[in-house]
């Protein structure tokens, strides 16, 4: 993940912590260490895509709550969608949402090659719209993209999440910015990061894991 968008970095844990923790943890497939690679010598930049940690996390979740159906926002190469059909048993299934076009098409070659094709569907175009048009409910949402809208995307998804059911939203501490937000995203994100802590609907566990990720429980 060498390569980055250009917002200053702060590492939220120490690199050498989080690398033995990487290292100590859930490992990707050979097909996911492929999927990097290609994705590596696409894009200019593929700091977007969550890791081997954070994808370690959405397994083990995935795992120990039961999850059949999964709701992805923000697809980029794929990474993830693939992480997590295959912590699902045969039968389960990853909803993926993206509205970059070059994206939308990486993705797509990623899941027609991958061993998890069966349980992926990418849906392509502007996931706030999308979203109301799924017929689905869903017992684990993963929520990373369009950082601005994530109160947005919260509401829009609790009825499609079952009781008991993961909300899971990545990038929630913004490289440390949301502990003195001035630009507009890192205030988006710590207003969402308040309003969800207090939201009576939830429970809610903010983890300084990489750039902070929240699992969120809809009671
Ligand atoms: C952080 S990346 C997702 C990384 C992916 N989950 C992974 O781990 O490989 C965010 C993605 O969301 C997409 N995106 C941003 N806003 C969107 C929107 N409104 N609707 C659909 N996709 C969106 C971006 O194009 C980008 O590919």
């Amino acid at each position: 993940m060498k390569k980055h968008r250009g917002k200053p970095i702060l590492k939220i844990t120490d690199p050498a912590i989080d690398e033995y923790a990487t290292e100590h943890s859930i490992q990707d497939s050979e097909e996911l260490k492929s999927l990097i690679a290609s994705s590596d010598a696409e894009l200019e930049y593929i700091d977007m895509l969550s890791g081997s940690l954070v994808g370690g996390l959405l397994q083990m979740l995935i795992k120990i709550s039961g999850t059949k159906h999964v709701l992805e926002i923000g697809t980029f190469t794929g990474y993830s969608a693939i992480k997590m059909a295959e912590a699902l048993p045969d039968d389960g299934s990853v909803t993926t949402l993206e509205m970059n076009l070059r994206y939308q098409n990486l993705a797509e070659k990623h899941f027609d090659e991958s061993a998890q094709k069966s349980k992926i569907t990418l849906i392509k175009g502007n996931a706030q719209e999308l979203i109301d048009t799924l017929d689905d409910t869903f017992d684990f949402v993963y929520l990373d993209a369009d950082k601005l809208r994530y109160q947005s995307y919260f509401e829009k998804v609790m009825p499609k999440l079952k009781p008991g059911g993961l909300l899971i939203t990545d990038n929630v501490l913004w490289d440390g910015t949301v502990l003195n937000p001035l630009d507009q995203k890192a205030k988006a994100i710590a207003d969402f990061n308040a309003f969800v802590a207090n939201d009576n609907r939830v429970e809610t566990v903010l983890l300084p894991i990489r750039d902070g990720v929240t699992i969120i429980r809809k009671k």
